[in-house]
Order: C-alpha cells, then structure tokens, then sequence
C-alpha cells in the first residue's frame, strides 16, 4: 500500500504534459470488442483502470500488445467468451461499455454490476432502457447484468434518454455500431469523449452522425475493421494541474491539450484570480496575485464539469471572500469537505451546496483520499498548505492520473510516495 507525502507551500513552475483523456480511453477499449482486425491506440493513459479494461480483453480472448507506454494494439477477432470475469469486471465503472460493445458484436454479455467511485447513488437506467429498444433482454443475475437479443443482432431504433448520461450515450452507440438499420438517440451528453469515442468508430468504419450535440445518428453497419486512433488529451487531468497552480501560485506551462475543451475550467480560474494565456496546445497558467471568491455550478459539457468540483473547491478554500458550489450531477461528492476541514477548511455542506469561507492559510494534514478527483483535490489542497500533509488510499488517484508525481515533481512540488504495511484488520479498534 502507498500513501502520499507532500510538503507544500511552494509554488510550482515549469512545464506538464497532459496524457490521454481516461474516459475516453476506457470506452474506447471496450469498443475495439466490435472490431474484426487490429486496433492501433495511441496516446492511451497509464492508469489502473486501463490496465484492468485491457487485462478483461485478455481474459475474454483478445490478444492485446503493448508497443509502448502509451500505445497499444487490440485484436478481439478471436474473442470468445461474452462473460467478463466477476472480481475483474466489478472493479470499475466503465465496465458497463463491455456490456454496449459484447451486445454489439455478439447479441450476448454477462458482464458484473460496475463499480466506481462512490457519489451516492449511480443508477444505469438508462442505458438498460436504451438497450431494450435496441432488442435486447436484460436481467441481473449472481451479481451479473446478462443481456441478449434475439436473433444476435441489435435492430436500430429511437431512443430519448430522460437524463444526458456521458455513460449511456456511448453504451448505445456502442451496442447501435452493427445494429440493423438506423439509431436515433435524443438528448445524448456532449462531452470531448462522446466525441472521440464516435470518432474512433467511424475511423473503423461506423456511420456516426452528431456526436458532440444532443442528437446522435447511427447507421447500422455489417462491420468495423481494424485501423489506427490517437485518444483526445484528457481535459480534467489539464484542469486539475490548473487548479493546482491557482491554488500553490506559480506559473506552469499544460501542454498537449485541446484549449477549446478547457474553455469552462479556464473562465473560472481567470475569475478567481488566476491568468491564462493560450498557445497552440498549451495554457500557460499563473497566479502571483490574492485568489478571489467565485460560484460553481457543475453542469454537464460545455458547463463546468464536475470532475473538476473538488479540485476547484480545494482552490477556493484559500480564496478572499465566501464561495458557493452547487454540485449539478451527483448526489453526493462532498466527501471530501471532511478531510479539508483538517487543513483549516471552512466548508459547509447542505444538500446540494457548499459553501466555502476563504481562509488565509491552510496548514498540513493527513487525509484519505475517497475517490479519483477528491483525492486529486486533497493533493492540491497539500501543495498549497503550510507543513507537511499525507494521503492515504492513493489507489483511487492512481486508477485516473498518470504518473502524478512525476509530473508534479517536474513543476517543483514536493511530493513523493512512500510504501506502508497494510493495515492488520484482526487488530483494527472496532469501528463506532
Ligand atoms: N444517470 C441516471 N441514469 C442512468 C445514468 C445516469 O439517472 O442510467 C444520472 C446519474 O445518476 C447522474 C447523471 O445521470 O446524476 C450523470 O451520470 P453519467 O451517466 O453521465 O455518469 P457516468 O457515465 O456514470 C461518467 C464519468 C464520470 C463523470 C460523469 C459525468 C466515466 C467512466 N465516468 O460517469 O467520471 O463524473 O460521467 O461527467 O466516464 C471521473 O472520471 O472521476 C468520473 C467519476
């Protein structure tokens, strides 16, 4: 076991290169199941969930290469099994898009109910309401979501999802590629990913229309073949080294990114104090100046995502002023307040909404990192404290951030990581 020892109150300077966007990434694998013919994946980010989706392609028959560290090839043309392993499969969320690309290619998958993070409840009505209009029956067995339609090939059809899902707008257009005949799905999420998902399809041949906008278009095709795709940069990793430098001070080049993409995390900074230059595909990001108050509202793309809440909140604890979040898509990401109010914090969550009192300084703490972008905040919070913080359960930042101490040692954060025995659970104190 890991944990993260940090030293902050210095601010950061340099340069990061920002990897391949992880949800992209991780609906993009699962896709190559479609694929008669080998995929060519750049730019695929190092992390545990992408480890864990390409060793489920393994298991279910797939001969994965790895050419280098971010390139990989994926040939599922001998796939046979539609099962996905259960210990393997309920480890992450993304597993759902096996279940969208095995009923795809096959008419059948048994995939385990996902996991993830935890934000309350994250119900996948939708994408089982829109599987069923694509012909397909599905039951929850031994733990198991096992889907099948009959014939072996989902038939087009027109769906409405009642919420903009990211999750179920690429799990349809995943189980819609081969369908038969023609699939309209309304009021479909917008995000980067949606966007480069349709795109890797339609470079192995999907007819893919509108993804990007709230209608998609997917004609049918009989199949996909091989081909070769780079995976977009991944605007929450680019949005969460911004934070970082708003937060610590500095000024801190973030290349390798689409700007566009970043467009309603930049706005936000810039209102809090931080300036913000473009150049080709980088930000340059600087903050010397007092941080200022702001609201938040997370929305679905272009809004503010909320992949950046506890990022952006770990920011505003040190602005002038009281601050505002409302978080707009999940139940319940406030987990994190618990471990910021150890630094100094002044949070207060009701419901939906914190509100954040700005403090002049926060002061190191340990803290437990709850899930990927609480424990991204907690690191940020640690490098703008004084003294020395250390987060524990770094396991949830290692399945969504590459190589995150490389990069932050390379702009002058001093962090580092450090092994632990694991706890002796026999001898654990009985929790109250
Ligand atoms: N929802 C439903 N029914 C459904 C699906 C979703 O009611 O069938 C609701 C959810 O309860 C939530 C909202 O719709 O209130 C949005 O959920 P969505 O399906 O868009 O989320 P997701 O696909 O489960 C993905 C990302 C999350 C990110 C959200 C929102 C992946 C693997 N996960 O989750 O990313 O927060 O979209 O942008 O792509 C992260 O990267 O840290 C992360 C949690």
């Amino acid at each position: 076991m890991k944990k993260y020892v940090i030293h902050g109150g210095r601010p950061l300077y340099g340069k990061v290169a920002i990897s391949g966007a992880k949800n992209a990434a991780v609906a993009i694998i699962p896709a190559t199941l479609l694929v008669e013919g080998t995929c060519r994946i750049e730019n695929i980010p190092e992390i545990s969930d992408v480890d864990l989706l390409l060793n489920i392609l393994r298991d279910l028959g797939a001969r994965v290469r790895v050419i280098n560290r971010t390139t990989v090839e994926v040939d599922c043309s001998a796939v046979g099994s539609q099962t996905v392993p259960y210990d393997a499969g309920r480890k992450l969320r993304a597993s759902y898009y096996l279940l969208g690309a095995m009923l795809g290619r096959f008419g059948k998958a048994e995939v385990p109910m996902p996991g993830g993070c935890d934000f309350g409840s994250r119900p996948i009505d939708q994408h089982l309401k829109g599987f069923a209009a694509l012909g397909a029956e599905v039951e929850i067995k031994n733990g198991y979501l096992c889907a099948e339609t009959k014939g072996g090939r989902m038939k087009g059809s027109q769906i409405y999802l009642d919420v903009a899902s990211v999750g179920a707008t690429m799990n349809l257009m995943l189980a819609a590629v081969l369908a038969e005949g023609t699939t309209v799905i309304e009021n479909t999420a917008r995000e980067p990913h949606i966007v480069d998902l349709a795109n890797f399809l339609n470079s192995m041949g999907a007819e893919i229309t509108g993804a990007g906008t709230d209608v998609i278009k997917i004609r049918g095709v009989e199949r996909l073949h091989g081909g070769e795709y780079s995976i977009i940069p991944d605007q929450i990793e680019a949005g969460t080294y911004m934070a970082a430098v708003a937060a610590a001070g500095g000024e801190v080049r973030v290349c390798g990114i689409i700007p566009k993409h970043m467009e309603c995390i930049t706005a936000k900074l810039v209102e809090m104090g931080a300036e913000v230059d473009e150049e080709g595909d980088s930000l340059i990001v600087r903050r010397h100046g007092p941080l200022q108050r702001t609201n938040i509202k997370t929305m679905f793309y272009p809004g503010f995502p909320t992949d950046m809440h506890p990022q952006i909140a770990a920011v505003l604890c040190l602005a002038q002023g009281t601050s505002v979040i409302t978080e707009g898509v999940w139940d319940n990401r406030y987990r994190y307040t618990e471990e910021f109010r150890r630094l100094g914090a002044k949070i207060q969550v009701d419901g939906k909404i914190a509100i954040i009192e700005g403090v002049e300084k926060l002061t190191g703490a340990p803290m437990e990192a709850c899930d990927l972008r609480a424990g991204a905040a907690m690191i940020i919070a640690g490098l703008a404290a004084q003294g020395t913080s250390e987060i524990s359960n770094v396991k949830h930042i290692e399945r969504g951030y590459e190589d995150i101490i490389g990069k932050l040692t390379g702009i002058g954060a001093d962090i580092r990581a450090v092994e632990v025995p694991e706890p002796d659970r026999k001898q654990a104190p009985a929790a109250g």
